[in-house]
């Protein structure tokens, strides 16, 4: 049995419905025909955690970056739905996820980021090396036993040959990475990522992305689900009403389609019409890329938790997971080239830019809040989709429903 496991045999009605083709039939219709999820998507503790186990479990979920782990020794923990992980660089430089759980009694083993050669339990001292195997388990015969207390503390189980430490390392995590992010998949049958991916690594192949560094965090406690978040961001329906400054830096009427097959939404702003009155972009650009893309921004999101804002000299990330049906706790992230932080003067600059990316999340952040709070109405039942700028809001939740359904479709792209 995999951990976290789990059985569908006493489903309540509701939870029954949820798996029904018949509840989402509206939104399956063609985007200018379709009616947006149901409202229970997003309000329904039940419709959670189904999701929990159906989507995220069964998902390629971003959980941060592999410059996090640049060096062997490294080692960060991140958390996935309920679960802490460990991501781990070994001495051969290869990167590893783990449950973050001892194999003894199970306490949680690092409660912080470190740089270690041994991750050692704090309550018996079991130690395990960074690619999981348990190296000692002190106290059971010929493993790290002090030769004076071998007689006095030898194990029985051990003396009779049924503890074996290669049955006892980490509990391992499927890991895989692509464009300087880490993912890891819990359930460990998720198709391979680069599949997943789609062609996403061909689209920004001229983009640096595995050298960028992490130079700036924001954190944000949403009252809202976090398929909101995922859906604010993959439409400009909302610019001129909700952000009025952006409009001056992403043009609305600059925006168009980019997409491609893959589990994920794409648009782009091109030309990047940048208003200096309203923030200076003025970074150096990325070398390598095309004229198109030095004048370009992207915005991807990809399923189910990264959404990236792909710039010609830096990189913007919203990293997110759900804590319950209706908080997301997200990171806002920026990442530039190493190379700009070898001038001290571009750490102001630096400021201010994320300062600007800080107002315009402030500003998406108060708008899903209050649909969350407009979906917990009796009376709304969805809405029909703008079929101009809305296809990837239909595109996204279908792959929700796909997931629920337990459909392992991967969308195509633009003919
Ligand atoms: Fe970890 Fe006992 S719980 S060594």
């Amino acid at each position: 049995m995999k951990a976290n496991s789990y059985s569908e045999d006493h489903l309540n009605g509701s939870e029954c419905a949820y798996l029904d083709p018949e509840t989402y039939r509206l939104t399956r219709l063609p985007v200018d025909k379709a009616t947006t999820l149901i409202p229970d998507a997003y309000r329904s503790d039940d419709f959670h955690q189904l999701e929990a186990q159906r989507l995220w479990h069964r998902s390629w979920q971003c959980v941060g970056y592999v410059s996090q782990v640049r060096e062997p020794g490294d080692v960060t923990v991140v958390s996935v739905g309920h679960d802490s992980l460990m991501i781990a660089r070994d001495k051969t430089n290869e990167i590893h996820a783990f449950y973050n759980v001892c194999r003894h009694r199970g306490v949680k083993l690092l409660s912080k980021s470190t740089h270690c050669s041994v991750i050692r339990c704090p309550y018996h001292s079991w130690g395990y090396s960074l690619d999981g195997r348990l190296l000692g388990a002190p106290y059971f015969q010929g493993l790290d036993v002090p030769p004076q207390a071998l007689e006095r503390f030898r194990n029985r189980a051990e003396a009779e040959g049924d503890f074996c430490k290669e049955d006892h390392g980490l509990l391992p995590v499927r890991l895989d990475t692509w464009g300087g992010l880490l993912f890891v998949n819990l359930s460990g049958d998720a198709r391979p990522l680069e599949e997943w991916l789609g062609d996403l690594p061909q689209r920004f192949c001229r983009y640096p992305l595995e050298e960028l560094q992490l130079v700036r965090r924001k954190e944000y406690k949403i009252a809202a689900n976090w398929k909101l978040v995922a859906e604010n961001f993959m439409e400009y329906y909302h610019l001129p009403t909700v952000h009025p400054e952006l409009c001056n830096v992403s043009g609305f009427d600059n925006h168009h389609r980019f997409q491609g097959p893959g589990m994920y939404t794409g648009m782009c702003t091109s030309p990047l019409t940048v208003d200096p009155e309203t923030v200076r972009l003025d970074l150096p650009a990325f070398s390598g890329l095309n004229a198109t893309e030095a004048e370009s921004v992207y915005f991807i999101m990809l399923f189910p938790n990264i959404a990236l804002w792909v710039f010609p000299n830096h990189l913007l990330t919203l990293l997110f997971r759900p804590e319950h049906t209706a908080i997301t706790l997200e990171h806002m992230d920026m990442l530039v080239h190493p190379s700009i932080l070898e001038d001290p003067d571009n750490e102001e600059q630096l400021d201010h830019i994320m300062e600007f990316w800080d107002l315009v999340n402030l500003q998406d952040v108060d708008i899903v809040q209050r649909v969350q709070q407009g979906l917990t109405s009796s009376a709304y039942q969805g809405g029909r989709m703008c079929y101009e700028f809305e296809e990837p809001v239909h595109r996204f939740q279908n792959m929700v429903i796909d997931r629920m359904l337990g459909i392992e479709h991967i969308p195509p792209g633009d003919a």
